[in-house]
């Protein structure tokens, strides 16, 4: 089958069109015959091979050389132990920790996989996942949101804040959105009331106070973000850079401690509210906003398309029709 393999840690120049094995399932895996996968951050820094990505898969040398975990499909095969899904099945699901999706077949444990509602295309369904699990569980598990908020989404033009957006739809909140200005006319139409293009304006230095803060890049001192919430409000980061998340990990119990202000971590739960996003999608609520899609072979140029930060919403490979 086809693949695109990492050759070794560093940008997409090291990502490559190969024929490669095509994988069989263990007993409690399924195989799928890919339709769709779409690009995340994770495989980004998978790429690149940062200090954490290098604890999970290699130091010196990528263990997995296949990325690509928001995937798909149509199961083709299925172990003698799977339950849950028959051949034809039309799945979805995040593979992250095994990831393999840039490819025309990959396996996968019957737990990590969803039904895909038949009105969704494979497209729309590989943008959900990890994204769409990132946005329900930082605003409703973690960041508890409720009517009446005031919300700040910094980062808000990639896949967790167009999901987040839609989602916040069910409640009676105003949301304000961080990110480039070319991004801020298609969050508009998202629903959100305020844009603040982040090249000209720092949002933790203006007067406005949120009741919830939810941040896909973590790019600032946790204490900044502090001085923008209400009384009584709560930041909630999805992910960014590590020494920030490091800090906002050791202050946080201690700002909940001393003051009514909450600085939480969202740790992926992946999978878990994949039908919740399907009743969204197949209510009108939800509509996945997708890049491309590109094809399989194209998968270097969707990378560095997404490194330079121009993508809207999710990028997405189509790997078959
Ligand atoms: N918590 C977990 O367990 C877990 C698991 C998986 C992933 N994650 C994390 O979740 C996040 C995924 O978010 P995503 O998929 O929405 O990312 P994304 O698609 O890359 O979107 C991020 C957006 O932020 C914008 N941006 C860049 N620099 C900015 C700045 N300084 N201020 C404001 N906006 C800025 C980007 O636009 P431009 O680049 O055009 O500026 C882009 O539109 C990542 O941080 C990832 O590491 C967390």
């Amino acid at each position: 089958m086809k693949a695109i393999e990492l050759n070794n840690y560093g940008g997409p120049e090291q990502l490559h069109l190969k024929e490669v094995e095509k994988p069989v399932p263990g007993d409690r895996e399924v195989l799928v015959a890919v339709h769709a996968v779409s690009v995340n951050d994770w495989d980004w820094g998978l790429m690149k091979g940062d200090f954490v990505n290098r604890l999970l898969n290699g130091i010196s040398k990528p263990k997995r050389r296949i990325l690509g975990s928001d995937i798909a499909g149509r199961v083709e095969a299925v172990g003698k132990m799977v339950t849950r899904f028959k051949v034809g099945d039309e799945v979805y699901g995040d593979l992250s920790g095994t990831w393999g999706g840039f490819a025309e077949y990959v396996c996968a444990n019957e737990n990590a996989l969803g039904f895909k509602p038949p009105g969704m295309t494979f497209e729309q369904a590989a943008a959900i996942p990890q994204a769409g699990m990132l946005a329900v569980q930082g605003l409703i598990d973690v960041g508890r949101v409720k009517s009446g908020d005031k919300i700040l989404i910094n980062g808000a033009g990639g896949g967790v804040g167009t999901f987040a957006l839609q989602i916040l739809k069910s409640y009676d909140v105003s949301v304000t959105v961080v990110d480039t200005a070319e991004k801020l006319e298609m969050l508009r139409a998202l629903g959100a009331v305020r844009g603040i293009d982040y090249r000209r304006e720092d949002f933790t230095a203006g007067e406005e106070r949120y009741d919830l803060i939810l941040d896909t890049k973590t790019n600032r001192s946790v204490f900044r973000y502090l001085r923008v919430l209400a009384k009584g409000g709560r930041y909630v980061t999805v992910g960014g850079s590590i020494p920030r998340l490091l800090q906002a990990f050791v202050c946080g119990p201690l700002i909940s401690l001393f003051t009514s202000k909450k600085v939480l971590i969202v740790a992926l739960k992946a999978n878990k509210d994949l039908d919740f996003m399907s009743r969204l999608f197949e209510s009108g609520q939800v509509v996945p906003v997708i890049g491309g899609p590109y094809r399989l072979e194209e998968v270097p140029e969707a990378f560095r398309i997404f490194g330079r930060g121009e993508h809207r919403g999710k990028m997405v490979i189509q790997v078959r029709r």
